[in-house]
């Protein structure tokens, strides 16, 4: 089910949200939803507190490139769930123009670890690792800034951010 997206500079986006505790039916379908949700809206990703709730959880699903015409370039099975994620390696960095649903048309330059290596629970509430050093690794660092109440504007240097906040107070006085 497609749940309604919380928008900047809405405050459920500065909660720092709570660890899973259960991996349940009620998880499955927050998983599922967020899917739903984010495949709705054109986005990669999608942190629990995007739709308002505050658990940490996040999904990934980068499209694939060179698939045949018509078919789904990000398709349900390829979605990375990461339940209660912590960052156990971090290391360079890297600069990569990022946008959010909750900022949506904003697109920026933020500046971020290059690799990542992150301990993360699935589903079903089993312990995996996974690494990267390329979009993944920005995708992943962007949704677990989410779960700590971060928006990517934030990393934003300060004259950046007050013209972005000037541009976004109009646009929504217009809109
Ligand atoms: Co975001």
């Amino acid at each position: 089910m497609v749940r309604e997206i919380v928008v900047y500079p809405d405050k459920r986006l500065k909660m720092v949200s709570k660890e899973v505790e259960r991996f349940d039916e009620e998880l499955h379908t927050l998983l599922d939803d967020m899917y739903d949700t984010m495949r709705a809206k054109n986005g990669v990703g999608l942190a629990a507190i995007q739709i308002g709730v505050d658990w940490r959880a996040l999904i990934i699903n980068i499209p694939l490139e060179n698939i045949p015409e018509g078919e789904d370039e990000q398709p349900k099975e390829n979605t990375l769930e990461m339940i209660n994620p912590v960052i156990i390696e971090k290391d360079g960095s890297t600069k990569f123009q990022e946008g959010c649903l909750s900022v949506p048309g904003v697109y920026e330059e933020v500046e971020r670890a290059k690799h990542v290596k992150i301990e993360y629970f699935d589903r079903f509430g089993e312990k995996q690792t996974i690494e990267d050093d390329d979009f993944l690794s920005i995708a992943m660092q962007h949704e677990m800034d989410h779960l700590d109440g971060k928006v990517f504007i934030e990393k934003l240097s300060y004259m950046k951010r007050k013209k972005f906040e000037k541009e976004w107070k109009k646009r929504k006085k217009t809109s």
